[in-house]
C-alpha cells in the first residue's frame, strides 16, 4: 500500500479576495535594514524608519505565519527587505521555509553585495533563485544610484548565483530619468549575454528626498528609444499568469525583457500578493496602509486559528486597484520599510 504523505493528504484551501483573486504569494520582509542607500529609496541614508530589533518578527515568528499561508493557498513565497542578506540566520530560515510542504517556489530579492559569499549555502538551503537589483553597468553611475555601491560586488554576485544555479536569474532594474535611462539598451544587451531575465521598473514615488516627477522615466517613452525598438518585438508584449510584468520578446535573439509599470499599467486584476513587513504588519496591497498586525497576535499567543483569521481579514482588505497614479498622489512609505 502507498503511504500518502499528511500534507498531500490535505488540499490546502486557497483564499480569495473580495475581487476573486487567489492568494497564492507571500513576500516577507525579513529586515528593513541595507547596505545601500539607493537615491528613490534612502537618498538621506539614515535607517529612522529601521524598527528596533525586538520589534521584528523572529524568524521562528515568520516562518510560523509562512506556514500557516501555506495552508490558505500561498506556494509562492519570496524573502526580500531592505536587503534580506544583512540579517543573521537567513541560511537557517530559508532551509526551514524551504521544507515546509506547501511551498513550491521560494525566491530570494537582493541587492547582490553580499551574493558572492551567500550564493552557494542559500542554494544548498533550499533556495530556488533569486532576483538581483542592478541599475547600472557604469561603475560611477551605479556608486550615484546606490550611494556608494561597488558594482564589482554585485557582478561577482551575480555570477556566484549563477555558479550557485540560483537560476533563472531576474535581474531588476530601476529607470532613473537622468540618471540610468539611456542605459537600457546596454544593459540588454548584458542581459543576453549573461543569460539572464531583465525587468525594467517604473520609478514609484516612496521616497521623499527624491523629486519623483523630475526623475520618472514612463515606459511609453522608453519604447520610444530608437535602440530599444531595434532589440524588442513590441508588436508581441503580453503577460502572463499573475506576473506583474509585462513581456516584450528580444528580436534577434532568444530571450525576453519585462517591463513592470506600476505607475502606467497597473497589474492589481490578477494581482496574488500578500506582504508580511519585517515589524509584522500584513500588508495587502503595496499602495495602501491597510495593514493587520500579525506581530501583537503572535506575541499575545494566539492559536493557529486567529492568526489564520487574522491572514483571510488581511485579504479580505485588498483593495480593487492600486493608487499609483501620476497625478494623484503623495509620498509613499519607502520600499526599504515595506519590503521591495
Ligand atoms: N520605485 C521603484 N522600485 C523601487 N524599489 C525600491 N524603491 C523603489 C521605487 N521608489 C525596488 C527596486 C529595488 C527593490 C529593492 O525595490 O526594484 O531593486
Ligand atoms: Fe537597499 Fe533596495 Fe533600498 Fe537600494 S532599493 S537602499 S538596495 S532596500
Amino acid at each position: 500500500m502507498n503511504i500518502i504523505p499528511i500534507h498531500s493528504q490535505r488540499m490546502p484551501q486557497s483564499i480569495a479576495d473580495g475581487f476573486g483573486r487567489n492568494m497564492g504569494y507571500l513576500r516577507i520582509s525579513v529586515v528593513d535594514r541595507c547596505n545601500l542607500r539607493c537615491t528613490y529609496c534612502r537618498p538621506n541614508g539614515d535607517d529612522f524608519h529601521a524598527v528596533a530589533r525586538e520589534q521584528l518578527l523572529t524568524f521562528e515568528e515568520i516562518i510560523r505565519v509562512a506556514r500557516l499561508a501555506t495552508q490558505l493557498g500561498v506556494h509562492k513565497i519570496r524573502l526580500t527587505g531592505g536587503e534580506p542578506l544583512v540579517r543573521k540566520g537567513l541560511v537557517d530560515a530559508v532551509a526551514q521555509i524551504a521544507a515546509l510542504p506547501d511551498v513550491r517556489d521560494l525566491a530570494l530579492s537582493t541587492n547582490g553585495i553580499l551574493l558572492k559569499k551567500f550564493a552557494k549555502p542559500l542554494r544548498n538551503a533550499g533556495l530556488h533563485r533569486v532576483n538581483i537589483s542592478l541599475d547600472s553597468l557604469n561603475p560611477r553611475t551605479f556608486e550615484k544610484l546606490t550611494g556608494g555601491g561597488r558594482l564589482n560586488e554585485v557582478l561577482a554576485g551575480i555570477h556566484a548565483a549563477q555558479d550557485a544555479g540560483l537560476t533563472p536569474i531576474r535581474i531588476n532594474t530601476v529607470l532613473v530619468r537622468g540618471f540610468n535611462d539611456q542605459e537600457a539598451a546596454a544593459l540588454i544587451d548584458f542581459s543576453v549575454r549573461e543569460q539572464l531575465e531583465l525587468r525594467f521598473i517604473e520609478l514609484m514615488p516612496m521616497c521623499e528626498g527624491l523629486d519623483w516627477k523630475r526623475h520618472y522615466y514612463p515606459f511609453a517613452e522608453l519604447l520610444t528609444q530608437a535602440e530599444i525598438i531595434e532589440r524588442v518585438d513590441l508588436s508581441l508584449s503580453q503577460r502572463q499568469g499573475s506576473s506583474s510584468a509585462r513581456y516584450v520578446p528580444l528580436r534577434h535573439t532568444l530571450g525576453r525583457i519585462g517591463l513592470i509599470e506600476p505607475m502606467s499599467n497597473h497589474f492589481c486584476d490578477s494581482c496574488n500578493r500578500l506582504r508580511l513587513m519585517s515589524d509584522g504588519k500584513l500588508r495587502p496591497c503595496l499602495s495602501a496602509d491597510q495593514e493587520v498586525d500579525l506581530r501583537a497576535a503572535l506575541r499575545k499567543g494566539c492559536d493557529n486559528e486567529t492568526l489564520l483569521d487574522l491572514i483571510r481579514l488581511a485579504t479580505a482588505n485588498k483593495q480593487k486597484l492600486s493608487t499609483y497614479h501620476f497625478d494623484s498622489m503623495g509620498m509613499q512609505r519607502s520600499m526599504i520599510a515595506i519590503g521591495g
